[in-house]
Formats: C-alpha cells, sequence, structure tokens
C-alpha cells in the first residue's frame, strides 16, 4: 500500500507533514445535539416517539452525550427528555438550561447526567437581547454553576452564547468564572458562523490555556453553526488546538444553516486527523437516513458520503478508472459508513449521461443483458451524447431505446409484463391484475396477481410484487426505496418519467426507470425494470 492508503482510505500523505503543528488530543467525545439544536431546523418538529427512535439509534452509533431537548420549553419537551433518560442508555443525557434556576429544576425533574447552561456574552446580545451588564452576566453564571453543583448533575457544561463575538478578555473572564464555581466542561458556540477555521483555533486555544491553568481537566468543547459552510472546518481547527469534545448534528441540521455534521466530523478525525471517537462508522448512513427520513429535511446528492452521488460516476473518465481501482475517485469505501451494494462502482454506480464512456455503456447495458460491439457502442454514445447536449437527463429507457435500435435486437428481459389492468373512479377500492411472464431455463411461466391499494399505482404495485413472489419463490422480499416521477413535459416527448430505486434482501439495490404517456403503465414498467436488473445483478454476483 502507498503512503495514505489503508485497506478502506486513500488520502493525501502531504497530512503528515503538519502532524508537529498540531496538538491534537488523545480522543474526542461526540457530543449530538440532533434532538435540540437539530430540532430548531425551520419546519422540524418530532414526535416523542422519533426523538426515541433517535435516541435509539445515536446510543447505538456511539455518541458520548446525547442533548435531548430543553426541557423547560414545554410539556410535552420535559416528558420526552424524561423518556429518553429513561431508556437506560450508554450515552449520557444531557438538557439545555438558561442561567434560570427552573431551568436547572426541570433538567433535574429529568434526572438528567449533565447540565448545559448558557448565557450570552457579546455584546450585541447583552445590548439587544439580556438587557444586562457584563457583571450581570458573570453573577448569573456565579449563581448558575454553583446551583447545579448543589443539584448534583454529573457534568456541568457552560456555554458562552455568541463567543466568536464576544470581547476576549470579558470571554476569559466568563469562561474562567464558569469553571471556578464547579463546570467541568466549557463549551464555545460561534452561534452565527462567523469565525475563520485559524481564528477559532487561536481562540480555543487562548481558552483552554486560561481554562486548564484552574482545573487542568476541564473538557473543551467546540460547536459551530454553518452559516459561511465553515461549521466543521472550525471545528477541526478547535481540534487541532487540543479541544476534546465537538457538538454535532446528524445531517448537519440545525438553526439556519445548521450545525457541524456529524458524519463529516468523525469521517474527518478518522480517516484524515487519525484520531479515535466511540463512533461506530458502520452505523452511520443507516442513523443518516433514519434522520433524513424522520426529520423529512433530505440529504443533498451531494452531501459529503451521505448523499447519493457520493460513490456514482458518470464521467467514462472517471467510471473507467473507479472499475478499475475504486480509490482512484472514491477516497473510501462505501461499506467503512455501512452503505450498500448499490454505491459500489462495478456495474451498479455507473450513471449514463453525456460525460460518460463506452466503458460504462457496455457495463450498464450489460444488466439489462445487451451485449454491444465497440462499433455499436461508440454509435450509442453518440446518440446518448446528443440527448445530454439538449440540456436532458439520460434515463434507462433512453438507453435501452437507443440500445435496440442499433443492436437491431429486443432486450430480452427475465421477467416481461405481460397485461396489467387497473380500476380505479370515485367510492371505489382501487384494485390492479398483473400478468407477469418470466423467462426459466428455455420456458415461460405466466403468473396473474391481483390487488387492492390506495391508489392505481399502490394497487398495481401490490400486484406486481404478489405476482413476483408467486413465480420467483426464493427471491425473498423486494423494497420500494424511492419513487419520483418527473413533471410531463409538453414538448417532444408527452411522457411521464417515472423513477424507482428498489432492494433487495441480499443488499443489492438498483435504480431504474421507465417513460410512458400513462403514469401508471410508466410505474408499473420502472418496477418492472429494476426487479429485473436485481435479476441480473444476483445472477452476475
Ligand atoms: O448556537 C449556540 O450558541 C447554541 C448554544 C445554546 C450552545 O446552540
Ligand atoms: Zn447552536
Amino acid at each position: 500500500m502507498t503512503e495514505g492508503e489503508t485497506k478502506d482510505v486513500y488520502i493525501s500523505p502531504f497530512i503528515q507533514q503538519i502532524t508537529g503543528e498540531v496538538n491534537l488530543p488523545q480522543k474526542v467525545y461526540i457530543f449530538d445535539t440532533t434532538l435540540r439544536d437539530g430540532e430548531q431546523t425551520p419546519g422540524v418538529a418530532l414526535t416523542i416517539e422519533e426523538k426515541i427512535q433517535i435516541a435509539l439509534a445515536l446510543d447505538e452509533l456511539g455518541v458520548d452525550v446525547i442533548e435531548a431537548g430543553m426541557p423547560v420549553v414545554s410539556s410535552g419537551e420535559r416528558e420526552s427528555v424524561r423518556r429518553i433518560k429513561q431508556l437506560g442508555l450508554n450515552a449520557e443525557i444531557a438538557g439545555l438550561a438558561r442561567t434560570r434556576s427552573s431551568d436547572l429544576d426541570a433538567l433535574q425533574e429529568c434526572e438528567l447526567d449533565v447540565a448545559h447552561v448558557f448565557i450570552a456574552t457579546s455584546d450585541l446580545h447583552l445590548q439587544y437581547k439580556l438587557h444586562m451588564t457584563q457583571q450581570q452576566v458573570i453573577e448569573e453564571i456565579v449563581n448558575s454553576i454553583t446551583y447545579a453543583q448543589e443539584l448534583g448533575f454529573k457534568g456541568i457544561e457552560y456555554s458562552a452564547e455568541d463567543a466568536t463575538r464576544t470581547d476576549l478578555d470579558f470571554l476569559v473572564k466568563a469562561y474562567t468564572t464558569a469553571v471556578s464555581a464547579g463546570a467541568d466542561r466549557i463549551n464555545i458556540p460561534d452561534t452565527v458562523g462567523t469565525i475563520i477555521p485559524r481564528a477559532y483555533g487561536a481562540l480555543t486555544k487562548t481558552l483552554t490555556e486560561a481554562i486548564r491553568a484552574i482545573n487542568k481537566d476541564v473538557r473543551i468543547s467546540l460547536h459551530c453553526h454553518n452559516d459561511f459552510g465553515l461549521a466543521v472546518a472550525n471545528s477541526l481547527a478547535g481540534i487541532e488546538v487540543g479541544a476534546n469534545q465537538v457538538h454535532v448534528t446528524v445531517n448537519g441540521i440545525g438553526e439556519r444553516a445548521g450545525n457541524a455534521s456529524l458524519e463529516e466530523i468523525v469521517m474527518s478525525l478518522y480517516a484524515l486527523y487519525g484520531v479515535p471517537t466511540n463512533i461506530k462508522l458502520k452505523q452511520l448512513y443507516k442513523t443518516s437516513k433514519l434522520v433524513e427520513k424522520l426529520t423529512q429535511v433530505p440529504i443533498s446528492p451531494c452531501q459529503p458520503f451521505m448523499g447519493d452521488n457520493t460513490f456514482r460516476h458518470e464521467s467514462g473518465i472517471h467510471a473507467h478508472a473507479a472499475l478499475a481501482h475504486p480509490r482512484t475517485y472514491e477516497p473510501i469505501t462505501p461499506e467503512l459508513i455501512g452503505k450498500r451494494k448499490d454505491s459500489e462502482i462495478a456495474v451498479k454506480g455507473v450513471v449514463i449521461g453525456k460525460h460518460s464512456g463506452a466503458h460504462s455503456i457496455q457495463e450498464k447495458l450489460k444488466t439489462f443483458g445487451i451485449e454491444t460491439t465497440r462499433e455499436q457502442t461508440t454509435e450509442i454514445l453518440e446518440r446518448i451524447k446528443e440527448i445530454g447536449d439538449k440540456g436532458k437527463r439520460v434515463t434507462d429507457f433512453h438507453l435501452r431505446t437507443i440500445a435496440e435500435s442499433v443492436t437491431g435486437k429486443i432486450a430480452e428481459p427475465v421477467l416481461d409484463l405481460k397485461e396489467l389492468t387497473v380500476v380505479t373512479g370515485l367510492h371505489i377500492t382501487p384494485s390492479a391484475t398483473v400478468k407477469l411472464r418470466i423467462k426459466q431455463n428455455s420456458s415461460f411461466i405466466e403468473k396473474v396477481a391481483s390487488d387492492i391499494g390506495v391508489g392505481p399505482v399502490d394497487a398495481a404495485c401490490n400486484a406486481l410484487q404478489a405476482a413476483f413472489k408467486d413465480i420467483v419463490k426464493d427471491f425473498g422480499d423486494i423494497q420500494l426505496e424511492k419513487f419520483s416521477m418527473d413533471a410531463i413535459e409538453a414538448d417532444t416527448d408527452a411522457f411521464a418519467t417515472v423513477h424507482v430505486r428498489v432492494s433487495d434482501e441480499q443488499g443489492f439495490v438498483t435504480d431504474a426507470s421507465a417513460s410512458k404517456e400513462d403514469i401508471v403503465v410508466a410505474s408499473i414498467e420502472a418496477l418492472v425494470n429494476g426487479f429485473n436488473r436485481l435479476l441480473y445483478m444476483r445472477r452476475e454476483s
């Protein structure tokens, strides 16, 4: 293996050159605030049951602290924080409190492990929000931390809200006061994400020196918002000077542009810095998808590691090289973060478009059961590029149709939709009947199945699943993971294009699509295409 390369990762060897210049901690504690700062994402509101699901997933992931909420906010919030604490998780459970005794009492009622106490320190917040003097803020810090100690929390963390826009002398005074009063963790919020990595690193270093002069065991924590897209970079700069805890949210959700993303911080610590955390990397993708589902904040296709595109390649140059050695264009293996086989470049990750090369086209066509000569591939590629140059997305339907017309062969599917009947209307339950044909060796088996659904597409999908299960008995369940439809265009193709993602029990996942004037037919054809591709994938594996 080359310098910078391990079994799962291949990073820049130049990183080695700066290791002497940084003061990395032995280990970084992961303080997850998905349920508190993350829930402050505009439009996100989680039920108690959903919060419990997330807390269980975070604990399984291995986070050290779960900030479950701010109990004083409402009785519902208090109830969810209490229930999370009662789960008896390995992670410490923290709650957020202002410097008021009633806030701390609410934390104690929930029997929390960690009191996270905050009060703002910047002139801006003192003048326009708190209407307090610096001296009054200092008194609030002393009184609240002393009271928290009396209540007997296992940990007391103090945050100077808007720390990065606070006068430095006053900031040092606020933190040293908190530590002298009994805080054993201090957190440095870049509340509106307005600092740069070098400055945040310098600030963290100054504060760490001042605080550890009083108590060398104080945990130094970072809390960065992403308004300038620097939350992760700023947090890492704080870790480079010795901070040993970082506040994060799953998928980086949170107020405005969000918080530092758990996945990006943890992967950077693991792969780029070599600093240990307690996170089980293989659980990352699963946790991210759960939070996406429950918060309904979609993961962008380009989101580092978690996005759909992060292990996919359209450009022919990239696809060809990644087929030869995935590390050429993928810094880590998808398995490392628990992504499944859909992420593998080997056939499944190749996306066809105007940047594709001959190799990708041939690999993709094989999944439709079509073999092409070099000349045929070149012709198909030219026609694909024409579609792409017109600004259109190239679908499986385009590729297959072009390949069939160029080769003169009809791609023979293993599975074929022979008939589809749908009955729908007002005041009746939509129902559908599907006739499927499957080729087994040289003979064909046909199966008819009917089912109902909440709508015609649902009914047809259910009938298709039933027929498939009946015909391919040992295949197991197929999950429909995604279903979307492109708007019907008024111009050349008055088609609806349906895109589906299906997965099987062996972990194979594939995207497929179909275009038709009739959206029900397009939906079922897309599914049949997906089922066919799963059958091809299994056959090839
Ligand atoms: O962003 C912030 O300042 C906060 C504090 C409560 C830590 O979320
Ligand atoms: Zn915050």
